[in-house]
């Protein structure tokens, strides 16, 4: 019998890449390839990058220079960069990697099983960075879980980035923006429902403009409401948004949508209005202000999480105060913060010198991130002693007798196994608060409660 051929991926970057890796998996998998964690036994290995800040990319660069070796001892080992870095530097990747056989964009997923023949039949190199227009986007089921349990999973609903904030090279590498057909999100969530999936993660750069440049789909908020229909389907979660897009019917739904979870990630990127001027972000500090008014009074009881950029051209210190004033007066209960990059194709890295100097951007970062530290700190501390309504992902990673879930707030809780299985959800009261986790206890005291059941206002 023929061997089965062996497939290493490694993904770098965000939750979209590693959904896009879990598509290629399949497809791979469809075509005869398994899957294996042993880079040096693969017969394909197959980098997913990212290139939304410089770092991930360093890491790409230095990663190829350590496969160099593997490929020289075995001539038919096939090599492949796909994402964000692929799509981005196209073409010159195989002219500074010679060992390298295959560089593919997001858009060419589809593709991979015939472009890798084409390199194992042809022997030859093959480039696939053509973006598709957003009319024909061969949108492909996702049906790939978050977890091994299959409680949860992710599903696109859209693709790519029209907004073109200075600084973000998404638009470049993911493309014009794509609404995904409502009814096969709907068929593909259902069919996840029967497989036992209890929450689902809606997934794209910009999922609240969800449906609006196609008269012939819902609106994003309409979507939830479709979906929340599903028998099976508890939770509703979703990622990333940005905050002009942001329906009153969406902020709507978290007042009368129980299987919306209570928490909302909003990218602010500053807190100063010259500043966002300069990112080209299309709202103002108070705009945004006024947002996360509108959404705590819709759902008291909702978790915030935000981007914070640190160092974009020409931040003043006032500038930065600013974004300090703001994380005090918002109060997230959890923010990614970077130090500013400039991305080759951007305004910003064509218009804007990288003026912060290093050691000042150092500072402002760790000033921003002590700050929101102090303020998460005070955050999940207000969960010591509730009883909340946890959904059970699995058994726990860092000891297996203990199980593993999240609140609607996103926070992961896990607390010592009892009869809880997997995809249920279950009362959990906290006990202890752990820098990014809660533990706790099942609670006896009384029916479980709903997912994004009334919870005690946290502030
Ligand atoms: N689609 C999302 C996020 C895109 S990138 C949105 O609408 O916000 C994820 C985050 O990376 C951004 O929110 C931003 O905070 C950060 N980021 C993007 N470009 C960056 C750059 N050039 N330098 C530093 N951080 C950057
Ligand atoms: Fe990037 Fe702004 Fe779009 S951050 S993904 S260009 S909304």
């Amino acid at each position: 019998m023929e061997q089965l051929k062996r497939v290493y991926i490694r993904t770098f970057g965000c939750q979209m890449n590693e959904l896009d890796s879990g598509k290629m998996l399949r497809l791979l998998e469809a075509d005869g390839y398994v899957s294996t964690d042993e880079m040096e036994q693969a017969d394909v290995i197959l980098i997913n990058t990212c290139s939304v800040r410089e770092k991930p990319e360093q890491k790409v660069r230095s990663l190829m220079g350590r496969l160099r070796p593997l490929k020289e001892e075995r001539k038919d080992l096939v090599l492949g960069l796909t994402g964000c870095y692929a799509q981005q530097e196209s073409g010159a990747l195989l002219r500074s990697f010679p060992w390298l056989d295959l560089v593919m964009g997001p858009d060419a997923i589809v593709r991979l099983p015939g472009l890798l023949l084409d390199v194992q039949l042809g022997r030859q190199r093959v480039l696939a960075t053509e973006q598709l227009d957003r009319q024909n986007y061969p949108f492909t089921n996702d049906l790939v879980v978050r977890d091994e349990s299959g409680a949860t999973a992710f599903v696109t609903i859209q693709k790519g980035c029209d907004s073109f904030c200075s600084f973000c090279i998404v638009p470049f590498t993911r493309g014009r923006e794509a609404s995904r057909p409502a009814k096969d999100i709907v068929a593909e969530v259902r069919g996840l429902a029967q497989r036992g999936v209890a929450e689902v993660t809606l997934l794209g750069q910009n999922v609240n403009s969800y449906g609006l440049k196609r008269s012939d789909e819902p609106l994003f908020h309409e979507l939830i409401a479709q979906l929340a229909e599903i028998s099976g389907i508890e939770r509703i979660r979703f990622t990333t948004s940005n905050p002009w897009d942001l329906h009153e019917g969406l902020i709507d739904l978290f007042r009368s949508e129980p299987k919306l979870c209570s928490y909302f990630h909003l990218p602010v990127q500053s807190g100063s209005d010259s500043m966002l001027q300069r990112m080209r972000r299309n709202h103002t500090r108070e705009y945004y202000l006024t947002l996360v008014q509108s959404l705590r009074d819709a759902r008291p009881e909702i978790a915030l999480s935000t981007d914070i950029i640190v160092g974009f051209p020409g931040e003043t210190e006032q500038e930065h105060q600013a974004t300090l004033s703001l994380l005090a007066e918002v109060r997230y209960d959890f923010i990614y913060s970077f130090n500013y990059s400039p991305r080759p194709h951007t305004p910003a890295s064509r218009t804007l010198p990288d003026d912060v100097p290093l050691d000042v951007k150092k500072r402002r970062l760790q000033e921003v991130q002590a700050l929101q530290a102090e303020i998460t700190r005070d955050r999940m501390e207000a969960w010591h002693g509730q009883v909340v309504p946890v959904l059970i992902e699995g058994p726990s990673r860092r000891d297996p007798s203990w199980l593993s879930g999240r609140i609607s707030q996103n926070w992961i809780v896990n607390f010592p196994a009892e009869d809880a299985p997997t995809g249920s959800l279950v009362d959990v009261q906290i006990d202890r608060v752990l820098t990014n986790c809660l533990l706790g206890s099942q609670y006896r005291g009384g029916a479980a409660r709903r997912a994004g059941a009334a919870l005690p206002v946290l502030s």
